[in-house]
């Protein structure tokens, strides 16, 4: 890929027709466009920020950088529907056009309180010396027209005895008259760290508050990354992407998504895990997840995250964009661990069933493989002759399910590692596998445990083998997601 320098990477969008020829040659025309996940007009994709549910409608944003596929100057992009299922773009919504945002809107989240929409952020500041000065920032998002208004100053500066990675705020609304941002952060000694700020009030008076004390996890990657903590099925969950640490089951990654299940006290800011760290998804491709509720009691948790990871190059770059949404899902909490499903509202994307005896995988499918045996192997996306493809296999001793990429043609972000595998709780009875053009998603046993990621297959890398007795439908799926050019 082409090297981009500061200059390119920090470029101001000046007008929509800056990208309008990108987008029309080489972007939509590109056989990898989905069909169903959100994915940007032009440019690069990363995290979801600010998801929420208002009036009737699912509103969320995602960090982008319009002029190319690669991490610059980063705004918040908007897209919004009814259903969760079918989405529309909305045009650009929070620029970096003040002092405290001039290297970037970076990550954040949104509130909705006494009838106001809020969205907090990161401003990415950079002196003339290039030092990061990270700032909490508040803009408010008004319905109908969707434009925001940003404040003349940063709700706050970053904290002492922490490095300049102070960021992502997640902002909660404990009770009436008690708000609280949690941010990630990276402290002077380069651990991870998630500081909380407090205030009685969602505009103003933020004080620091202290970092989250979490028993066990002091010394655990050196920057945690978009924390959160989320009330799901009566537990407290503690969600964050520590890095620069190497986890089981995920390859040389040094980027995780993860959680810690237990118990958050605020007026003391501990949180007190039950039981392990768990990886969100044991794919390769998924990081920054975001989480919504429908309901205000959060009791029911939609989750969305960024269909890749950071310090990583996709095949698409060639074609000017990357990256992309996963599938929304819905959390539960079940023995200790998260339950993770596709929306049951994605049934809605089925058109009509594909005959598995073709042998062939569509471009856009949901494929559901109920298991005969005790072992289970299928290949996907293999050649007409059925070798390469994407190996999945589980061992019924080990209770090992193991996806291999290392069949496919065009193969990227090799220095992670081209396996993954996740011990199963049960036996396997049911993989659930949604495929878009340039992505695949296996649910195992409704929600045990999920593997997500991206997939460039060429013509010739759409077939599939089952060499273990299963019963397979396969789902053609519907385009939902528009792909038109609104900046
Ligand atoms: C995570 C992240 C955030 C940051 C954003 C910038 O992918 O690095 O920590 O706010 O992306 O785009």
């Amino acid at each position: 890929m082409k090297e981009w320098t500061r200059e390119e990477r920090y470029r101001t969008l000046e007008s929509p027709d800056d990208v309008r020829e990108m987008y029309s040659s080489r972007i939509k025309e590109s056989v990898y466009r989905q069909s169903y996940h959100i994915q940007p007009v032009t440019g690069l994709l990363n995290d979801p920020n600010g998801f929420l549910h208002y009036n009737g409608e699912w509103h969320l944003f995602y960090q982008w950088f319009p002029l190319g596929p690669v991490h610059g100057l980063k705004h918040w992009y908007h897209v919004s529907s009814k259903d969760l299922v079918t989405w529309n773009n909305r045009g650009l919504a929070v620029a970096p056009d003040r002092w405290y945002d001039n290297k970037g809107a970076y990550s954040g989240s949104a509130l909705l309180t006494d009838g106001k929409l809020y969205l907090y952020y990161t401003g990415n500041h950079r002196n003339d010396n290039w030092e990061r000065i990270p700032y909490t920032c508040l803009a408010e998002l008004f319905e109908g027209s969707w434009r925001i208004k940003k404040w003349d100053e940063p709700l706050f500066g970053p904290a002492e005895g922490y490095t300049e990675h102070q960021r992502d705020p997640k902002i909660i609304k404990l009770k009436e008259n008690r708000y609280v941002i949690v941010l990630g952060a990276q402290n002077d000694a380069k651990q991870g760290r998630a500081i909380v700020y407090e205030s009685d009030n969602p505009t103003s008076n933020w004080r620091f508050k202290g970092e989250i004390n979490v028993p066990g996890f002091m010394d655990f990657g050196d920057m945690w990354e978009c924390p959160s903590v989320q009330h799901i099925s009566g537990y407290d969950v503690l969600m964050f992407c520590p890095q620069h640490i190497t986890l089981k089951y995920r390859g040389q990654s040094q980027n995780h998504n993860g959680y810690l299940i237990g118990s958050m006290d605020w007026d003391n800011l501990v949180f007190q895990p039950i039981g392990q760290f768990h990886e969100l998804d044991f794919g390769f491709d998924s990081y920054a997840a975001e989480c919504a509720a429908r309901k205000r009691t959060w009791a029911e948790t939609n989750m969305i995250a960024w269909m890749g990871i950071p310090d990583a190059e996709y095949p698409t770059d060639d074609e000017g964009w990357s990256g992309c949404m996963t599938l929304p899902r819905t959390l539960r909490v079940r023995n200790r661990r998260l339950i993770q499903e596709p929306l049951q509202e994605l049934t809605q994307l089925r058109i009509d069933e594909a005959d598995p005896a073709m042998g062939f995988l569509p471009d856009a499918c949901e494929m559901n493989v109920f298991n005969q045996e005790e072992e289970l192997d299928i290949a996907l996306f293999t050649k007409k002759d059925h070798t390469g493809g994407i190996r999945i296999y589980f061992n019924s001793k080990s209770r090992i399910l193991t996806v291999d990429r290392s069949g496919m043609d065009r193969l990227f972000n090799t220095d992670d590692g081209n396996i993954r595998t996740r011990k199963l709780e049960n036996p396997l009875d049911h993989l659930r596998i949604y495929i878009d053009h340039s992505s695949v998603e296996i649910f195992v046993n409704n929600g045990d445990a999920v593997f997500t990621s991206r997939v460039f297959p060429h013509y010739t890398e759409h077939h599939f083998e089952i060499n273990t007795k299963a019963e397979v439908h396969i789902w053609n799926l519907r385009p939902a997601v528009v792909d038109n050019f609104i900046i």
